[in-house]
């Protein structure tokens, strides 16, 4: 897979660099062409702790819980299986979210009395959704899911 990354905020992009980083505005001179970008779990019917505590876990409802009934997707993400450490030196920074490969919205986390997870609200209810979480010792690690399944 072409994946390419933004040497500011880590941002993934695929298949080609945008032009400006959708995140955090930079040019492309700042993506570098990365295949190996997202941590791949070496057996997905063994996962590992580490594989636990990084790939996020994603579950949808069609029951929107406060905005605008069957319109709305609710994505319930949090990461992961395990709870991962949220402290300075090691912590998910992000959540980047993505349908069909194209980027919509950054997730941003701090140290500071947050717990990498996060209810959306979709409008969308069609194509695949993708989650990448960002951690700042294990890099980036993506869960998939169809949003029409
Ligand atoms: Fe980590």
């Amino acid at each position: 897979m072409k994946t390419f990354i933004c040497q500011v905020c880590k941002h993934i992009a695929f298949d080609e660099a945008p032009v400006d980083c959708p995140v955090c505005g930079s040019a492309i001179e700042n993506f570098e062409k990365d295949d190996d970008a997202l941590k791949i779990p070496a057996d997905y019917d063994n996962l590992t702790d580490t594989d636990k505590q990084h790939l996020p876990v994603v579950n949808l409802s069609r029951k929107c819980s406060i905005t605008y009934g069957s319109k709305c997707t609710d994505v319930l993400i949090k990461v992961g299986e395990l709870e991962h450490v949220m402290q300075s030196e090691h912590l998910i920074e992000f959540i980047d979210l993505y349908i069909n490969k194209k980027y919509f919205s950054r997730l941003a986390f701090t140290s500071n009395n947050i717990r990498p997870a996060a209810l959306l609200h979709l409008s969308a209810d069609t194509g695949t959704l993708s989650a990448i979480a960002y951690c700042n010792n294990h890099g980036s690690w993506r869960t998939k899911i169809k949003l029409d399944a």
